[in-house]
């Protein structure tokens, strides 16, 4: 039996449809784990939930109940540290053989920011028994929904420090898979794979990227890191969050973020989805928005971190 821990999230969710599709052929049995049952509600049709929380050790045992595999992820939160140790403790405890862990590019090396977070939990990850498979994606391919289409929508622009870094964006429908096979332990067992996406982009490359799958001029530009800070503080981001991107900014401005080596080719058989493939999907999402007519409920925009 397989668990599939953040089902709700953006990568858990993925593993979760992967997991299923590979189940309807397999036959191997899964369980999907959400903190709320609304979210519990939009698992795959078929799919067996439980509802469970890394900071609630007594809802962990059942969630594990003739769990072999674990896939194991969490929001990139400073919590996520003592969250997922709980969750390994437990995972120990109910005898589970395997875990492929979310992990995020930099973990081998930097000492801050998100990927000094995710080595601390690969660390206790191997100082168990469990077997283990540990990925270290580089950016994924979703961050540029999240973190730069509203402002494209609204200006044509989008901001950052990056320079002329060059990231090798990837898709996390591609990470999946290689998350779904990873479940199976056997040759994936002990292993970390840095993934990374099949072209290396500048933000200039991207904008250009977006503009013609958009079809409408969007434009990067290219601001200090302490006016990013402060436009993200003023949009309401916790100051842990905005200095925890800014640090891992500066790993990508250093040159960290460019390779491309054809692992996530290898390890998926065949070729990875292209930030070209993704904006064909998505190019709609940069145009504006028409305008909701009746009663509307305002949230508060809120923004997550990139890794
Ligand atoms: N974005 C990137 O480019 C990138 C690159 C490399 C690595 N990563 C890493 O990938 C991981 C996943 O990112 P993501 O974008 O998928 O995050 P996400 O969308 O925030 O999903 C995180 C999942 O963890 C769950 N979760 C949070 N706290 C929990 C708790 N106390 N107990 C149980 N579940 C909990 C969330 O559930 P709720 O829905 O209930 O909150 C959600 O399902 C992060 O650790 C990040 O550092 C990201």
């Amino acid at each position: 039996m397989i668990l599939v821990t953040g089902a709700s999230g953006t990568m858990g969710k993925a593993v979760l449809n992967e997991v299923a599709k590979e189940a309807a052929k397999s036959g191997e049995n899964y369980r999907a784990m959400f903190r709320s049952a609304t979210e519990a509600a939009k698992a795959p049709t078929g799919t067996s939930t439980v509802i469970a929380d890394f900071s609630k050790k007594n809802t962990l045992p059942s969630a594990l109940r003739n769990v072999t595999s674990v896939y194991l992820v969490c929001s990139p939160i400073p919590q996520l540290i003592e969250l997922e140790w709980n969750m390994i403790d437990a995972c120990v405890n109910a005898g589970v053989g395997h875990i492929v862990l979310s992990s995020a590019m930099g973990a081998r090396e930097y000492r801050k920011s998100f990927p000094s977070w995710h080595r601390r939990v690969e660390d206790k990850l191997k100082s168990t028994k469990i077997s283990y498979t540990i990925l270290r994606p580089n950016s994924f391919h979703q961050n540029v929904l999240t973190y730069y289409a509203p402002s494209i929508r609204s200006q044509s622009v989008f901001h950052a420090s990056m320079d002329n870094a060059r990231v090798s964006f990837l898709d996390v429908r591609d990470i999946a898979v290689v998350a779904a096979k990873s479940l199976a332990g056997g040759e994936h067992s002990g292993k970390t794979y840095e993934l990374n996406g099949p072209e290396a982009l500048t933000y200039s490359e991207l904008a250009e990227k977006i503009t013609r799958h958009a079809g409408r001029p969007v434009q990067y530009v290219d601001i200090p890191a302490d006016v990013q800070r402060k436009a993200m503080l003023d949009r309401g981001m916790p100051e842990w969050q905005a200095d925890a991107l800014l640090d891992l900014q500066e790993y990508y401005v250093k040159g960290k973020g460019g390779h491309v080596d054809g692992l996530l080719e290898q390890l998926i058989r065949r070729p990875a989805i292209t930030m070209d493939q993704f904006l064909t999907e998505f190019g709609g999402e940069f145009r504006p928005q028409p305008e909701v007519k009746g009663p509307v409920e305002v949230k508060p925009q809120t923004e997550a971190a990139t890794a």
